[in-house]
C-alpha cells in the first residue's frame, strides 16, 4: 500500500451506523465486548457450550506459550457437530447446500442427506484402511463431495490436508508427502470458464516419484476420459454400496482436524495445523455474530473454495454447525456471462454474501449494468475477506450491490488464526469504507511498535494478538521450530500476525497489508521466495527477484526480474517469457503466474548481496527511484530501467 493510500485513509471520516431495524435483531448486542472483558476465559467456555460434547472438559485454557490446549480433556466428534446433531433435533429436512454447477446443473441436499452421504464415505474410507490419525490429501473441484470427503475424514478421525485445484502436481506432491497423507481424494476434473478442466491427470503426475499413497479415490464429475491404475478406485463405485448408519467415534479436543498449506517466507509451504475443539467453537461462534446468521430463514453465499481456510471456517465447519443453508457454486463469475452470481443471488435469494475484494474490483470494473439486471433485494449483509478493501471498492459494495441497505464486514483474519479475529459486529458497530474497525470480542489484537509499545490512535506498527484465542493454530505440521520462529520470536510470548496495521484517531484498525516477503494476489498469499526458486529451476534462469506491485483488480501482482545464465543459446524474447510463466504455473499453480517478467543483466543488492526490492517496487510500479545510495553498484538501477524501456506485458 503506497504512502499516498495510507494517507487518504487517515482522512476517511464516513461512517455507516447500524440501523436501528438491523440492530434490535442483532444476534450480538454491544454488551458482548464488556462480557468477554471481563472474563475472556468464561466468555469462550460459554460459546464451547454451544458444540456437542461427548465427554466435558475439564480445563477451558492450557497455555505453554506457544503451545495451547483448549477445552482440555473433553471429547467431540467434528462431523457429529455439524450434522447428526442437527437431524436429531430435527432439522434434518432443512437444505444444508444448494449446488449450482457452472454448466447450470443443480442438486439441493439436505442436512439429512448430507449425513447419511457422510456416513456412506466414512464406512468406504474404513473400508480402505484409513484410521484415526492418518492424513488424507484432498484435491477437488468446488463440488459437494468436496464437504463430504472433509467431514467423513472428521468423522473418522483423520486430518485432512485440502490443496487448492489450481495447484500442479509439483505443490500437491510436495503437500502430500509432507504430511505423509496415505489416501488422495479428487475428481476427474470439474468445470471452469466453460470447459472441463482435468485434475486427475496432475494427481498421477504427482504420484509418479516416492510417497506412501495407498489408494486415490476419485470423483466422477465431468465424465472425461482417466488414465486408471490398481491404486484409483471410483468414489461411487465403493461410497454408494456401503451401509448408510455409521457411529462416529469421540476425538479429544486436541485432536488434530486439518493440515492447510500456506505461503511463509521461503519455498516451502508451512502446513498449518488445527485441532477440533478451539476450532470449532471460534469458527461457529464467529459465522453467528459477525454474519448475524437466522438459520431458519437465511441463505448464506461464501463464495471461497474448499481449498482456502475461508472454505474450511465458512463454508464447511462454521456454517453446518449453526445449521446454515448455503449456495455453493462450482464456477467462474463470468461464465456464461457477467452477471452470474448475481443471477445466482436472485434465484436462490441469497440474504448474506461473503466474498473477496478482487472479485468485488472486478465487477466494478466490468459495470454497474450486470447487477442492475438482477434483483439484489434479499441481501440483507455483505462480508469482505482476505486483503484489504479500499474505501472506493467498499462504497460500491454498499451501493451497487448493497443498495445502501445493507451492513457490511470487513473480515480480518489468517488461515493460522483459523477463525475472524477483527471485524464489525453488524448490529452494532458504526462501519468506515475500509476498516475492519475492532478485534472482536474474546480476541486481543494490538498495533504495536517494534519493541512490542502499543502505537497509539493515530499511529501505525505491526498487527499483534497477545492472548491466545480457541482456533489458533497449534503449530506448523512437523517443524515446531519453524514455529516458533515465524510467529513467536519476534515478540516474546506474543503472536506476529505478519501484517503492517494503523488506527485512526477513533481507534478503528486499518489492515494496511503484509510487512514480509509475502505477497497478497487475489486474496491469495503467494510468497516471493517461492516464485523465486520456481524461476530459477528454469534451466535458462541464473537468479530472480519478485515483488508484488499494485494491480487495481488483483490487489497485488506478481513482476519478476530474471537474470539468464550465460552460455545458454536462449530462446528469444516473448518465446523465453511465455516459457518461464508457463514453468512457474508448471512449478506452483495458475495462481502465481507472473503478471510481467523483466529480462535484467543486474540486480539491485547492497554490499551484503540482499536484493532491494523497495527499489525493484518502485520500477514495477512505475514510480521513481527511491534511496539507492547503499547498493553495492549506484548504477544498477539506471541499467535496469534502461532495459525496461522496450519491456512487454500481459
Ligand atoms: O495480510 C492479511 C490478509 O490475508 C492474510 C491471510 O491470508 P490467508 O491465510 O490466506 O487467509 C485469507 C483469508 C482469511 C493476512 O495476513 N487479509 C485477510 N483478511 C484481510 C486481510 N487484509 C486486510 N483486510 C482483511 N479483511
Amino acid at each position: 500500500m503506497s504512502q499516498d493510500q495510507v494517507e487518504n485513509l487517515l482522512s476517511e471520516d464516513r461512517t455507516f451506523s447500524p440501523t436501528a431495524e438491523f440492530a434490535a435483531q442483532a444476534n450480538i448486542k454491544e454488551a458482548e465486548y464488556a462480557l468477554a472483558d471481563a472474563d475472556r476465559i468464561g466468555f469462550w467456555e460459554s460459546k464451547a457450550e454451544y458444540l456437542k460434547w461427548d465427554k466435558r472438559w475439564h480445563t477451558v485454557l492450557d497455555w505453554q506459550v506457544p503451545f495451547s490446549k483448549w477445552f482440555v480433556d473433553g471429547k467431540l466428534n467434528a462431523s457429529v457437530n455439524c450434522l447428526d446433531r442437527h437431524i436429531d433435533e430435527g432439522r434434518g429436512d432443512r437444505v444444508a447446500f444448494y449446488f449450482e454447477g457452472e454448466p447450470g446443473d443443480t442438486r439441493t441436499i439436505t442436512y439429512a442427506e448430507l449425513l447419511k452421504d457422510v456416513k456412506k464415505a466414512a464406512n468406504a474410507l474404513t473400508e480402505i484402511g484409513i484410521k484415526a490419525g492418518d492424513r488424507v490429501a484432498i484435491y477437488m473441484p468446488m463440488i459437494p463431495e468436496a464437504a463430504v470427503a472433509m467431514l467423513a475424514c472428521a468423522r473418522v478421525g483423520a486430518a485432512h490436508s485440502v490443496v487448492f485445484g489450481g495447484f500442479s502436481a509439483e505443490a500437491l506432491i510436495s503437500r502430500i508427502n509432507d504430511a505423509d497423507a496415505r489416501l488422495v481424494i479428487t475428481a476427474d476434473g470439474g468445470y471452469r470458464k466453460g470447459a472441463a478442466f482435468a485434475l486427475k491427470p496432475a494427481v498421477d503426475e504427482a504420484l509418479s516419484g516416492e510417497h506412501n499413497v495407498k489408494n486415490v479415490l476419485v470423483v466422477k464429475r465431468t465424465g472425461q476420459e482417466v488414465a486408471w491404475s490398481d491404486r484409483d478406485i471410483w468414489w461411487h463405485e465403493i461410497v454408494d454400496r456401503q451401509p448408510e448408519e455409521h457411529i462416529a467415534e469421540s476425538f479429544d479436543s486436541e485432536h488434530p482436524l486439518f493440515i492447510l498449506y500456506t505461503s511463509g517466507t521461503t519455498a516451502k509451504p508451512k502446513g498449518i495445523f488445527h485441532t477440533t475443539g478451539g476450532y470449532l467453537t471460534q469458527a461457529s461462534y464467529t459465522h453467528r455474530a459477525v454474519f448475524d446468521l437466522k438459520p431458519e430463514s437465511d441463505i448464506y453465499w461464501c463464495t471461497a473454495d474448499v481449498g482456502w481456510i475461508t472454505g474450511h471456517s465458512y463454508v464447511v465447519y462454521g456454517p453446518l454447525i449453526n445449521g446454515a443453508t448455503q449456495v455453493m457454486y462450482e464456477g467462474t463469475p463470468d461464465t456464461p456471462h457477467k452477471g452470474r452470481m448475481f443471477e445466482i443471488i436472485e434465484k436462490y435469494k441469497v440474504t448474506i454474501l461473503y466474498t473477496a475484494p478482487t472479485l468485488i474490483r472486478t465487477w466494478m470494473k466490468w459495470g454497474d449494468e450486470f447487477p442492475n439486471k438482477f434483483n439484489l433485494k434479499s441481501l440483507r449483509l455483505l462480508g469482505s475477506v482476505g486483503e484489504p478493501i479500499n474505501p472506493e471498492a467498499w462504497m460500491w459494495y454498499r451501493e451497487v450491490i448493497g443498495g445502501n441497505r445493507c451492513p457490511i464486514v470487513d473480515t480480518w483474519w489468517q488461515t493460522e488464526t483459523g477463525a475472524i479475529m477483527i471485524s464489525p459486529l453488524p448490529g452494532v458497530t458504526a462501519t468506515k469504507p475500509g476498516s475492519a474497525m475492532r478485534p472482536l470480542p474474546g480476541i486481543s489484537a494490538k498495533v504495536v511498535d517494534d519493541s512490542a509499545h502499543e502505537v497509539g490512535k493515530g499511529h501505525g506498527g505491526y498487527l499483534i494478538l497477545d492472548k491466545p484465542w480457541p482456533s489458533m493454530l497449534r503449530g506448523v505440521w512437523g517443524e515446531p521450530e519453524r514455529y516458533k520462529e515465524t510467529y513467536w520470536s519476534k515478540y516474546e510470548g506474543i503472536y506476529f500476525a505478519g501484517d503492517g496495521a494503523k488506527l485512526d484517531s477513533d481507534g478503528a484498525y486499518w489492515l494496511l497489508g503484509r510487512v514480509d516477503d509475502v505477497m497478497n494476489v487475489s486474496g491469495h498469499r503467494i510468497s516471493t521466495t517461492e516464485v523465486e526458486s520456481a524461476l530459477v529451476s528454469h534451466e535458462e534462469v541464473a537468479e530472480a527477484a519478485v515483488v508484488g506491485a499494485n494491480d487495481a483488480t488483483t490487489g497485488q501482482a506478481i513482476v519478476a526480474f530474471v537474470i539468464l545464465r550465460g552460455g545458454i543459446d536462449h530462446t528469444k524474447g516473448e518465446a523465453l517469457i511465455s516459457a518461464l510463466k508457463a514453468h512457474v504455473v508448471k512449478e506452483i499453480g495458475a495462481i502465481a503466474r507472473p503478471r510481467q517478467i523483466l529480462v535484467v543483466n543486474e540486480l539491485p543488492k547492497t554490499r551484503s548481496g540482499k536484493i532491494m526490492r523497495r527499489l525493484l517496487r518502485d520500477v514495477a510500479e512505475n514510480r521513481a527511484v527511491g534511496d539507492s545510495t547503499t547498493l553495492a553498484d549506484p548504477n544498477v538501477m539506471n541499467l535496469i530501467k534502461d532495459g525496461l524501456a522496450t519491456a512487454t506485458e500481459d
